[in-house]
């Protein structure tokens, strides 16, 4: 009575014991997935527990359950133990539906326009890649782990009604107490507690500038090349984006006065820009800011790594040289401690406080308690520093070695400056070959280098490949560099040999 291939296909299912999903539940998809796509019909009958259980390898328990699971949901009938058949009365499945005359196009339910714009977006540059030299990468020392993990088991045993409870949209005061006193000493942020929203990270803040300062329509400067999310979110909210050129002093203020005057405001990246590296000179800044001022824009710094600085000080923040209020200042903990933790702070100018809490509350209320109580005791005693420190070193020493692997490897090919801060390295390629190319040629390699070129948006795009540095121990970084070199050198050149060079004068 089947007119499916029938139970036997059952047995060539697989059940792993390790991948976190219970062996009765594995049991149950799979036979639910062959009664939706009918390689088993229905009438079918299902083989006994018994036997499915010792063909699978599984306690029959599972098998019992996972078919009771199928009985309380109507996909089989009879008894289990006495026989158990697949439902006649099944709903088709969707995908065997006749189609609707008018062909495909009329069976796709017609998408609201944002959900077209944010479908049609290019994927995010997220990074779930562990491969070198993938970028925004952290090597979790061991100190810093199990600080961590006692200040979290901490945090648990003496949870409390704070923590429980709906907090201040702001985030927890004891983080943004810590929060201050760390941007006042290490990046001359003008602030008190009160200004400081926790976030879930930059991505996070930007998103909150966005929803306060603009209404579709309006324009806004980004750096062109730059950090295509922040130009994402932009698009998605309506805002139309002005690509404003960066040279060797950072991003160029005249051109962006002569393109948009009127923008609302300048989204940038003053500290390191992203992805040149270049730091915005001070005449810049000073101009960026009259600009500000003049017109009533409003700045958004996004000051993503500047922690890690390996010549000197860190550098001051942007806000720090505005006495107008007129800078968004934008951090985060997912670069310096680790991507995953999702937790970045915003320092909201005193005008637009009220509205971007209100922001923050409709979107998601406040943040996680317990995150925030184990980060808050993790500054408040010294482990913030001391990770700093010793990251400061790791990752000076994983540069040194890149940039050393490169120059011994690839010379010839590439051309690379040491930065004196962040978290990677652009090599730019030599004899005019095609970075979008050298980054396929170093993926069959199994390294992780992105382009440049793709980042510029009016901009004549140099050719460069970006690496992360600080995912990754010296001796990963030895070996990587000899496969990139291989890679580059696979690379078709062009005839004429005039490679671009780094940008001139981008350390300040
Ligand atoms: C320019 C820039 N800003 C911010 C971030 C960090 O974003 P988030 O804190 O949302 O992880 C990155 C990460 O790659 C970045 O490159």
């Amino acid at each position: 009575m089947s007119r499916a291939p029938g139970w036997a296909e059952l047995y060539a299912w697989r059940v792993e014991r390790d991948n976190g999903t219970p062996i009765f539940r594995q049991v149950y998809l799979q036979v639910r997935a062959a009664i939706l796509s009918l390689t088993l019909a229905p009438g079918t009958r299902l083989p006994s527990t018994r036997a499915l259980a010792a063909r699978l390898r599984v306690a029959r328990a599972s098998v019992v359950a996972a078919y009771e699971q199928l009985l309380a949901e109507g996909y089989v009938g009879g008894k289990v133990g006495s026989g158990t058949y697949v439902s006649a009365d099944l709903p088709e499945p969707l995908e065997r539906r006749p189609v609707a005359r008018g062909g495909a196009a009329s069976r796709q339910p017609r998408l609201p326009a944002p959900a077209l714009r944010l479908e049609r977006m290019r994927q995010a540059t997220g990074e779930s890649e562990t491969r070198p030299f993938a970028m925004g990468r952290c090597r979790l020392d061991a100190a810093t782990a199990e600080a961590w993990r006692r200040l979290s088991q901490r945090a648990l045993r003496t949870v409390s009604a704070t923590h429980l409870g709906y907090t201040d949209a702001r985030g927890l005061p004891e983080l943004r107490a810590a929060l201050c006193e760390y941007l006042r000493a290490a990046r001359a942020v003008r602030c008190e507690p009160e200004q400081i929203i926790v976030t879930a990270g930059t991505q996070q803040g930007v998103d909150l500038a966005i929803r306060v300062l603009f209404e579709p329509g309006d324009e806004a400067w980004v750096e062109d090349p730059g950090y295509p999310p922040s130009r994402a979110a932009l698009a998605a909210a309506r805002v139309r984006t002005r690509p404003v050129p960066v040279d060797g002093q950072g991003l160029d203020v005249a051109a962006g006065r002569r393109a948009a005057p009127r923008a609302r405001a300048a989204f940038v990246t003053p500290s390191n820009h992203y992805p040149l590296g270049v730091v915005l000179s001070m005449p810049r800044r000073l101009e960026l800011l009259a600009w500000a001022r003049d017109t009533g824009a409003w700045i958004v710094e996004d000051d993503y790594d500047s922690e890690f600085r390996y010549a000197g000080r860190p550098l001051a923040s942007l806000q720090g040289l505005d006495d107008g209020e007129r800078v968004i200042y934008v951090g985060t903990f997912n670069k310096v401690l680790f991507p995953g933790l999702r937790l970045g702070f915003v320092v909201v100018p005193r005008p637009l406080l009220r509205a971007m809490v209100n922001a923050r509350h409709l979107s998601d209320r406040h943040p996680p308690s317990l995150t925030q109580a184990v980060a808050a005791e993790f500054m408040r005693q010294g482990h913030f520093t001391s990770h700093l420190r010793r990251m400061r070193q790791a990752y000076c020493d994983q540069r040194d070695t890149l940039v050393r692997e490169l120059e011994r490897r690839a010379g010839a090919e590439v051309d690379v400056e040491s930065p004196d801060h962040g978290m990677h390295v652009v090599a730019y390629l030599r004899q005019e070959r095609a970075d979008v190319e050298a980054e396929r040629a170093a993926a069959v390699r199994g390294v992780i280098a992105r382009a440049i070129s793709p980042l510029y948006v009016q901009a004549a795009p140099r050719s460069g490949l970006m690496l992360g540095f600080t995912g990754f121990a010296p001796e990963v970084i030895v070996q990587a560099a000899a496969r990139l070199a291989d890679a580059v050198r696979a690379t078709p050149r062009a005839r004429q040999s005039s490679g671009p060079g780094p940008p001139r004068g981008g350390r300040a």
